[in-house]
């Protein structure tokens, strides 16, 4: 289980919805495998078999672990030997391959994986026909990880109507505020915000979605996901067809953020796997890639100038890269503050960028949305050792009080303002000018991941855990409309 499921395993102890709701995941992963395993007679290795192998052998014959002297997350030392010296795979003899054998032993201390539920037929049949078709290997280098080898995947139909909710970890209005978009499994879901009715669904997408953008025309969507541990993918998906116009990459962990500059010229993501990466809109081919974190990109932003590409991560720092080339600007450190009022180290899970100030705003873990400057935040930097005094000294970052208990995990900004939610299951509006909360938004009360202001900013939206979205006006602080992001699922008691 990755860690990134953290704050999700943290809620297992008091729903058990979630329990169900995996279940449910754990069902409909197997049918993907099925349905990529019945479509092809042809059994390709980097689509049908690594997937499965990385999946259900890794943790203990991977990069860290390698019980029986045995890895395989790269190709060429899944085809070595391990301590019994028995060889694992050749080509042509599954009967021959300690691999395929082991698949198949009755005892479960040597059946593998061991200990476990043991593989389906298809994936056991697609590793066969894999061996015995003579163990080709189709990627680019057997000595590389094969994780970032992985080709996109075909990703299944979702259910038509849905057995349990899902937690919503991504939303957005349409540019003209008509449409928002949600995230839902395997699908974004689009609904009208001012009376919670279904607009359509664009299926066929990533397991998980956890970031949303609309193209300035509304014509598309930057659709950011994957199944975290495992596989990350960002596109831009046509709407209404639901057709994929750009499928930019795919990542080796979920993509958490991802966002088009404000001139629609370029997109950035950035993934679990520590990577941030970036495109031209038009081109598949990414202008650079970027691994200066050392924990997950939780979030991404454009400076409003378009001159920056802003990454936050659970490395308790914000990244400042040059869009063009992808170069380090400079690492904001506020989050890591030793010193003055709001110090702590904390991880940073959300960040946005308010125009009307030219201003980033950052938060997760602690007690304040911290307000900066890109630029200036390279003046507090340095390598020297006086660095911590100079930062608290030039003060150039403010603080919003947020009067929230738990960590923040949705953020929106524009306008002059900004709204926030977490694990409180508040929602807040702060004003980015006087620092001070100038409205709360009722009716959530389970963890928030995701808050959106529609651009006209009039109406603003949140969702999180229990999958039900909550839409307010912004005039009176009404709800306008509650749903819950599940088609075909009615809430219970209503
Ligand atoms: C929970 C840990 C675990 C998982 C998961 C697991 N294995 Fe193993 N595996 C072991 C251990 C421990 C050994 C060494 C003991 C033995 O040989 O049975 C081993 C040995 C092996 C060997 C023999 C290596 C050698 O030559 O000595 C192969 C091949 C193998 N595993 C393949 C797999 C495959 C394929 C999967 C996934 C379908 C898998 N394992 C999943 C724990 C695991």
């Amino acid at each position: 289980m990755p860690t990134w499921a953290n704050p999700v395993m943290k809620l297992m102890t008091r729903h058990s919805t979630i329990v169900l709701a995996t279940a449910f995941v754990l069902v409909l992963a197997v049918a993907d495998v099925v349905v990529a395993a019945k479509k092809s007679p042809k059994v390709g290795f980097l689509r049908d078999v690594a997937p499965v192998l990385l999946r259900r052998c890794s943790g203990c014959h991977g990069g860290r672990v390698s019980r029986g002297g045995y890895r395989l997350h790269v190709f060429s030392e899944l085809m070595r030997a391990g301590e019994s010296g028995e060889a694992s795979v050749v080509a042509g003899k599954p009967g021959a391959s300690e691999l395929f054998r082991r698949l198949l032993e009755k005892d479960p201390e040597i059946r593998m994986p061991r200990q476990d539920d043991a593989l389906s037929e298809a994936e056991i049949d697609a590793i066969r026909r894999w061996i015995a078709g003579g163990a080709v290997f189709d990627g680019k280098d057997p000595d590389k990880p094969l994780r970032s080898q992985l080709p996109p995947r075909q990703h299944p139909m979702s259910p038509a109507a849905y057995p349990v909710p899902v937690p919503v970890f991504a939303m957005a209005f349409s540019p003209d505020g008509r449409q928002l978009a949600v995230s839902g499994y395997h699908e974004v879901t689009v609904w009208n915000p001012t009376d919670g009715r279904l607009i359509r669904r664009l299926g066929r997408r990533p397991q998980r979605i956890h970031s949303l953008d609309w193209t300035d025309d509304g014509g598309a969507l930057l659709v950011g996901g994957g199944t975290p541990g495992e596989y990350g993918e960002l596109a831009l998906v046509d709407s209404p067809s639901g057709r994929v116009r750009h499928l930019y990459g795919t990542f080796d962990d979920v993509v958490l953020g991802a966002a088009i500059s404000k001139d629609g010229k370029r997109v950035a993501a950035g993934s679990a796997g520590h990577e941030t990466r970036a495109w031209p809109v038009d081109e598949i081919k990414p202008a650079w890639s970027s691994r200066v974190h050392s924990d997950w990109v939780t979030g991404v932003v454009f400076s409003g100038d378009g001159r920056f590409v802003v990454s936050a991560s659970r490395d308790q720092t914000v990244k400042v890269h040059d869009a063009a080339t992808g170069g380090l600007f400079t690492t904001y450190n506020g989050h890591r503050k030793q010193l003055g009022k709001f110090t702590g180290r904390f991880a940073v899970f959300a960040v946005g960028f308010d125009e009307t100030a030219g201003r980033v705003l950052s938060v997760g873990a602690g007690k304040a949305i911290r307000i900066w400057d890109p630029v200036l935040a390279k003046s507090e930097n340095g390598t020297a050792a006086d660095m911590e005094g100079r930062f608290f000294k030039a003060g150039h970052t403010r603080f919003i009080a947020h009067g929230f208990g738990k960590t923040t995990f949705g953020l929106d900004a524009r306008g002059g303002y900004a709204w926030a939610g977490g694990a409180d299951g508040l929602v807040r509006e702060f004003s980015v000018k006087s620092l001070k909360t100038v409205r709360s938004y009722e009716g959530l009360t389970d963890w928030v991941y995701t808050v959106a202001a529609s651009r006209k900013g009039d109406l603003v939206a949140a969702a999180g855990y229990s999958g039900e979205v909550v839409v307010w006006s912004r005039t009176d602080g009404r709800v306008v409309a509650r749903f819950l992001s599940a088609p075909g699922l009615k809430p219970a008691g209503r």
